[in-house]
């Protein structure tokens, strides 16, 4: 049996219907969001649902055995996994967002607003930019609008969100998309099955 564990909420949903088109249906997953372990009716797969931001825990610590995550969360978290596949879902920018007008005054240190903490300080610091970090766990446009902060470090996937709050992208600095991780034993002893699922899945992007 191969665990698998998926991201749920709004990555999740493009993810199943991925997996069904590849042939890794599982009517259960679809019909009880309240369950977080659901099994595939031949027993072959296992599917742990959990917050996209927990993913790669659990292939990382070897309880699933391959995972599918957000290309932002292998960023910030940097787990000791294998990245696999890019599946091409979940498309968005790893962005910096300010107010609409904003100037940045490169002598004041800049407060920046992010739940990729990691992700922020390493972008700033290629840049040589003094910056201090709020992190906030949500809703992080709200941090210049209330002016806790200058600017924001958050994923963009419309838009809507930081133009509905006035703020603007002012750079955008990576592509991000959901991947196929593997734990690194369990790659090693259920290669087989996790090769299947790689060209499996790649077969599905193609059509
Ligand atoms: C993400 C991100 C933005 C929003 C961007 O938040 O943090 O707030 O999506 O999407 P958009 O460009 O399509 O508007 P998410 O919905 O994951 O919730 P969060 O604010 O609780 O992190």
């Amino acid at each position: 049996m191969l665990s698998i564990a998926l991201p749920k909420g709004r990555l999740g949903d493009k993810v199943y219907k991925m997996m069904t088109s590849a042939g890794y249906e599982c009517p259960d997953y679809a019909d009880n969001d309240r369950k977080l372990i659901v099994e595939s009716a031949d027993g072959t797969m296992r599917y742990l649902l959990v917050k996209p931001s927990d993913v790669a825990v659990y292939v990382e610590h070897g309880v699933a055995d391959v995972g599918i995550v957000g290309k932002d969360i292998l960023m910030e978290d940097e787990p000791d996994v294998y990245e696999l596949l890019d599946l091409g879902i979940g498309k968005c920018r790893m962005c910096v967002a300010a107010p609409v007008g904003y100037e940045d005054d490169q002598e004041r240190t800049l407060r920046v607003a992010t739940k990729y903490v990691n992700v922020a300080k390493k972008h700033f610091m290629e840049k040589n930019r003094d910056i201090e970090i709020i992190k906030l766990n949500g809703s992080i446009e709200l941090g210049p609008i209330l002016d806790l902060t200058d600017v924001i470090v958050d994923i963009v996937e419309t838009g809507t969100t930081i133009k509905e709050n006035n703020l603007e992208i002012s750079e955008a600095f990576k592509d991000i998309s959901a991947r196929l991780i593997a734990n690194k034993a369990g790659f090693k002893f259920k290669n087989e099955a996790i090769t299947e699922m790689v060209n499996r899945l790649k077969e599905g992007m193609e059509e």
